[in-house]
């Protein structure tokens, strides 16, 4: 049997008739940029997160960039982030012209330790960016009123948690901006590059719409220094298709999560943890265990292949080689990168899948 790792094409094929008909839809209507989809989009998202404001912009990247731009964080602040994920929140720190600060993680949910994160914090931390990473929130409980009261702001990296929440309260609602993605294996997909920032702030509304337009409220009046970062009205109208799907396909991938739990429990494996009180979106279900490259290329050898998130943590990527990090400095971030190995997860994965990947695994450890 074959299990893709990932499968876009069989979300497309459940909704083809209704996709075909909302691209058709804004190809007649001939208004490209900035038009009804996005309007609508923006209200339906930003009524899922329970916030006032959405802004559509054209990736989970710019979301961030544009959400720390309109925070005017820049050069002589500081914003603390998490070695352990995909760059994007990094980068987004260097774009505005701030200092990238690491603060390491907790092993077990894969998320920024807070105890890190505070005592990374100097009279210049101007900003924190939690990344929700694989669909759980990080622990913030404690952090993010801790971070307030010293005038720190919260931008929340919900690339991967469109969804997931904490005690009934929707991720990307905790902090002063929520950013999310909706690149095309996000558990909210579009056909291409999108994303959003949402807010319940109407004057850092105000100020993301104008970042996203070359810094214009009126036409060929320039307020502020802006971009090109647009969500387009055609992946705008797809994205409307599928979110009264979404919470079916969160669920299907919490059935998913337990079947691997129920059948991986008892093996030499650590298996994904949900804190109490989190509403996990199951974006990844990643397992940790030793010698991780050969139990991979076994899966493999039997239909099952796999990509590993993250192979190496942040601080130890070439591009940030002038920021004199050194192995070992964030120790827990980069024992999970040797030891993470994600499993297939998406809505259209079939019981059967679960089930072959589950007995690759047990046979992979009966031979060990
Ligand atoms: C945690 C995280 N943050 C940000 C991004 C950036 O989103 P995009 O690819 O839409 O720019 C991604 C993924 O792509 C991500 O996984």
């Amino acid at each position: 049997m074959q299990v893709p790792f990932l499968n876009p094409a069989a979300q497309t094929a459940a909704l083809r008739e209704a996709l075909i008909q909302a691209v058709v839809g804004v190809l007649d209507r001939g208004h490209f940029i900035l038009g009804p989809e996005v309007a609508a989009l923006e209200r339906e998202v930003a009524a899922l997160i329970g916030v006032a404001h959405g802004v559509g912009v054209n990736s989970g990247s710019d979301a961030l960039t544009l959400a720390l731009r309109a925070l005017e964080i820049g050069p002589g602040d500081e914003v603390i982030t998490t070695p352990f994920t995909y760059i994007a929140p990094a980068e987004s720190v260097i774009q505005v012209g701030a200092r990238l600060v690491f603060a390491d993680i907790d092993p077990v949910t894969f998320t920024m330790d807070p105890e890190e994160v505070k005592r990374r914090c100097t009279s210049r931390t101007r900003a924190i960016i939690p990344v929700h990473l694989f669909g759980q929130a990080m622990d913030g409980d404690g952090l993010f009123g801790w971070a307030r009261e010293r005038g720190i702001r919260i931008v929340e990296d919900c690339a991967q948690a469109i969804g997931a929440g904490r005690s009934g309260r929707a991720l990307g609602s905790f902090g002063d901006i929520g950013c999310f993605s909706f690149y095309p294996t996000k558990n909210l997909g579009a056909d291409g590059d999108g994303g959003m920032c949402v807010t319940g702030d109407e004057g850092l509304a105000k100020r993301l719409r104008m970042l996203r337009v070359h810094g214009i409220e009126r036409r060929y009046f320039h307020d502020l220094h802006g971009y090109n970062s647009r969500l387009d009205e055609i992946q705008a109208a797809i994205l409307r298709v599928k979110l009264p799907h979404l919470e079916k396909w969160t669920r299907r991938r919490g059935e998913i999560a337990k079947r691997y739990t129920d059948g991986l429990t008892g093996l030499p494996v650590e298996l994904p943890w949900t804190r109490p009180g989190n509403e996990h979106c199951w974006h990844v279900y990643a397992i940790q265990c030793d010698g991780r490259d050969a139990l991979q290329a076994h899966l493999a050898d039997r239909g099952v292949p796999t990509l590993i998130y993250y192979p190496r943590p942040l601080h130890l990527q070439k591009c940030y080689e002038g920021m004199g990090w050194q192995p070992g400095d964030l120790p827990m971030a980069e024992r999970v990168s040797g030891r993470i190995l994600p499993l297939p997860m998406y809505p259209e994965l079939e019981d059967a899948h679960v089930d072959h990947v589950v007995g690759v695994i047990r046979e992979y450890y009966r031979g060990a």
